[in-house]
C-alpha cells in the first residue's frame, strides 16, 4: 500500500513526496478511511509509528477553504513543546495548501497569540489551559469547529487535565468529529471516552502496551543516587551513547543530577522541567535536537510525544511510577523504525514499579550485572536518609485564669537590661586558655 493508493489529494501527496515518504505506516493506513467516513476514532499505535500524520492526513484532506478563517480544526496536546512540534508537522504537510495554523499555549505571550488568532486561523494547536483563556476573553470563536483531535488522549483524560478538558468540550459545537490518539490506554480512560465521545471506532496498530521490538531494553539494579551517578559516568564513556535522554523522578533530582554531570560533561548537558522558563525549555530542546547537548536530563514533562531524531538511548535514572509513562519514555528512542536502547536503573523501592511495567508490556526486562570496578557509594542524599519520625509534642496552653490582665507590670526577669557578654573571655576563663570558634568553611 502506498500513499498514492489512499484517497489523498495532490497537494498532500506532493508534500509527502518532498518529505520522501511513499508508504503509510500501519496506523496511518488504518485510520484514513474510518476518519474520512466521519466517525469518531480512537487510534492506538506504538510510539514513533506516525500517529501525527495518521490524524493530520485525513483532517487536512477534509479541511475546507473558508474566507472568514474561523478555526475548523482544534488539536489538543498536553505540553507546549508538542504544540510547536505538531505545528511544524502541519506546516510540512500543508506546503501546497493555503491554510493558517496558530499555536495557543501557556508561557507564550498571550497578546501575540490573541492577535494571531484574531487575524484568522483554520487550525489551532493548543494546550487546554490557554485555550480556555482564549475562549473566556472572547478571542476563540468555536462555531466553525468541525473536528477535535486529542493527542495523548489518556494523559488528557487524566485527573490533571480532566476538568479543563470538560470545560473545552462544553464550548465546542456538539456536532463535530472527535479523533483520539495515544500509544497507551487504560481501562479507566477507555470508560471515560465512552462517556465523552460518540462511540469512537477503536483502530489499533498493536494492542496498548506492546513494546517496540526495535528498542533494546535492559536494567541494572543500583542501590542509590550516588551509585547511579557512578554507573552513568561509566556508561557515558561509551561514545555510542551519542544522544541520550535521562529521565528522573522529580525536578529536584533532575537538578541534582545536572549538578553531578555539569563538570564531566561540560556544555554537553541540558536539563528541562516545568520550573524552567518557557524560552529556556524551547532552547534546551533545540540544543539537544541540533546536537549541542549530548545529554538531556528531564522529568516526565517530555516523556510523551516528542519526536527528536536519532535519540540513541533513553536512560531511566529513576523508574516512573505509572507503567504507561515507561512506554512513553523509552519511546523517545527507536522511532520510525530506527534502533534504540533503553536502560533503567532500579533501586529496591522501584522493584514493584518494574513488575507493573513488565505486566503491562507482557515482557520481562533483562537484567545486566553491574560493570566491574563500579564504585558503590555508601553516601546517601538527604532524601534517601531514613526518615526520623519525631513525636508530636503538644504544648499545653496556660489556663485563662493564669494569664492575668492584659496590662501589667513587667515581671522581674523581663526588666533586665541587655548587657553585652564577651563569650570568648568567658570561655577562656572556663577552660583556662583562649578558645576560638573555628570559622565556617
Ligand atoms: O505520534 P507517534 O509517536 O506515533 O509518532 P510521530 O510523532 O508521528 O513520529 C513519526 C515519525 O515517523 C516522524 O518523524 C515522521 O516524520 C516519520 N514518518 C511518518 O510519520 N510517516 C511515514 N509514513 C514515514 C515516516
Ligand atoms: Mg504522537
Amino acid at each position: 500500500m502506498t500513499f498514492e493508493e489512499l484517497n489523498i489529494n495532490k497537494p498532500l501527496l506532493n508534500a509527502l513526496n518532498d518529505l520522501g515518504f511513499t508508504h503509510p505506516t500501519t496506523i496511518q493506513h488504518k485510520v484514513f478511511s474510518v476518519t474520512m467516513s466521519g466517525k469518531d476514532v480512537c487510534g492506538i499505535a506504538q510510539t514513533g509509528t506516525g500517529k501525527t500524520f495518521a490524524y493530520l492526513l485525513p483532517s487536512l484532506r477534509q479541511l475546507q477553504y473558508s474566507k472568514d478563517r474561523l478555526p475548523q480544526l482544534i488539536i489538543l496536546v498536553p505540553t507546549r513543546e508538542l504544540v510547536v512540534q505538531v505545528i511544524e508537522e502541519v506546516e510540512k504537510l500543508s506546503k501546497y495548501l493555503t491554510l493558517q495554523v496558530v499555536g495557543i499555549y501557556g508561557g507564550g505571550n498571550i497578546k501575540v497569540q490573541m492577535a494571531e488568532l484574531k487575524s484568522g486561523a483554520d487550525i489551532i494547536v493548543a494546550t487546554p489551559g490557554r485555550l480556555i483563556d482564549m475562549a473566556m476573553n472572547g478571542t476563540l470563536k468555536t462555531k466553525a469547529v468541525k473536528k477535535l483531535i486529542i493527542d495523548e488522549v489518556d494523559e488528557m483524560l487524566n485527573l490533571g487535565f480532566r476538568h479543563q478538558l470538560n470545560m473545552l468540550l462544553d464550548l465546542l459545537p456538539p456536532k463535530r468529529q472527535n479523533l483520539l490518539f495515544s500509544a497507551t490506554l487504560t481501562a479507566e480512560v477507555e470508560a471515560l471516552m465512552k462517556v465523552h465521545f460518540n462511540d469512537p471506532v477503536k483502530v489499533e496498530a498493536a494492542p496498548t502496551g506492546t513494546p517496540l521490538s526495535n528498542i533494546d531494553q535492559r536494567l541494572y539494579k543500583v542501590p542509590n543516587f550516588y551509585t547511579k551517578v557512578n554507573l552513568l559516568d561509566q556508561l557515558l564513556e561509551d561514545e555510542s551513547l551519542s544522544r541520550v535522554i535521562i529521565f528522573t523522578a522529580t525536578k529536584k533530582l533532575a537538578d541534582q543530577l545536572f549538578g553531578q554531570l555539569e563538570v564531566s560533561q561540560l556544555g554537553k548537558v541540558g536539563v528541562i522541567h516545568s520550573n524552567k522558563a518557557q524560552n529556556n525549555r524551547f532552547q534546551t530542546v533545540a540544543a539537544f535536537q541540533d546536537g549541542t547537548y549530548r545529554l538531556l536530563i528531564a522529568t516526565d514533562i517530555i516523556a510523551r510525544g516528542l519526536d527528536i531524531a536519532e535519540v540513541s538511548h533513553v536512560i531511566n535514572f529513576d523508574i516512573p511510577e505509572t507503567p504507561e509513562n515507561y512506554i512513553h519514555r523509552i519511546g523517545r528512542t527507536g522511532r520510525a523504525d530506527q534502533m534504540g536502547t533503553a536502560i533503567s536503573f532500579v533501586s529496591e523501592k522501584d522493584q514493584e514499579y518494574v513488575e507493573e511495567i513488565e505486566a503491562l508490556m507482557k515482557y520481562e526486562i533483562p537484567e545486566t550485572s553491574l560493570p566491574e570496578g563500579l564504585k558503590i557509594s555508601e553516601i546517601l542524599t538527604a532524601d534517601e536518609e531514613p526518615k526520623v519520625h519525631m513525636k508530636n509534642i503538644v504544648v499545653k496552653r496556660p489556663k485563662m485564669e493564669d494569664v492575668g490582665p492584659a496590662f501589667h507590670e513587667k515581671k522581674a526577669k523581663n526588666q533586665k537590661v541587655n548587657v553585652r557578654r564577651d563569650y570568648n573571655a568567658e570561655k577562656a576563663q572556663k577552660y583556662g586558655r583562649p578558645i576560638k570558634r573555628s570559622g565556617k568553611k
